[in-house]
């Protein structure tokens, strides 16, 4: 079968997209973020853990790359309604591994209005690990109202939504291999 890539605009449910960042832009973008961790963790042992599931996609390439001791654990966060008065309640699912006293790198596909990746901090930190990281793929500086700037990220893009790469549009686009953003027509 002829797979067909590199399709220049893509249609997902109603929306079209356009090829935005590149496969080999994404790799080489790749090797310097895992080249900086690799130094900054000299020595030490970095236990990811990647939110599923927009993550999936750079946490493999990523991780293929780091050169220092490492696990990995996917994590899904969930909002549930609490039976007490407290209204909703956030949880991780999925954290099978002990991370009291790690050096936690949490891996994320993009950092948006910041508001997920606080609430994982939040609900990490709990934990006391030895010390907490984010490094996204994306990241979108002013769209960013939240209180734990990556310190790592691959590209700073503007307010416009992208899929691909693990990121979907109503579940749709995590597949592609090239980023894409929405098509203003
Ligand atoms: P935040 O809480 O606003 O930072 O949003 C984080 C989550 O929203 C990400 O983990 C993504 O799942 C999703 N998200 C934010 N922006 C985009 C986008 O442009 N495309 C696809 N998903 C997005
Ligand atoms: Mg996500």
């Amino acid at each position: 079968m002829q797979l067909k890539f590199d399709e220049q605009v893509i249609q997902l449910h109603d929306k079209s997209f356009e090829v935005f960042i590149r496969e080999e832009e994404i790799s080489k973008e790749l090797v310097s973020l895992a080249e900086r961790i690799n130094a900054d963790f000299a020595g030490k042992e970095i236990t990811f853990v990647a939110i599923l599931n927009g993550a999936f996609m750079f946490a493999s390439d990523l991780i293929k790359m780091i050169t220092v001791p490492c696990e990995i654990s996917f994590v899904k966060v969930s909002s549930y309604n609490g039976t007490s008065s407290k209204g909703r309640v956030d949880e991780l699912i999925g954290l099978n591994i002990d991370i009291k006293d790690k050096h936690v790198i949490i891996l994320e596909d993009i950092v948006d209005t910041g508001i997920t990746i606080d609430k994982i901090m939040t609900l990490m930190g709990s934990e006391d690990p030895a010390s907490i990281h984010v490094c996204s793929c994306l990241f979108k500086p002013s769209a960013f109202k939240g209180k734990n700037k990556p310190e790592y990220f691959g590209f700073a893009i503007p307010d416009s939504f992208v899929v691909g790469y693990g990121l979907d549009y109503n579940e749709k686009g995590r597949n592609l291999r090239e980023i894409y953003q929405l098509k203003e027509d």
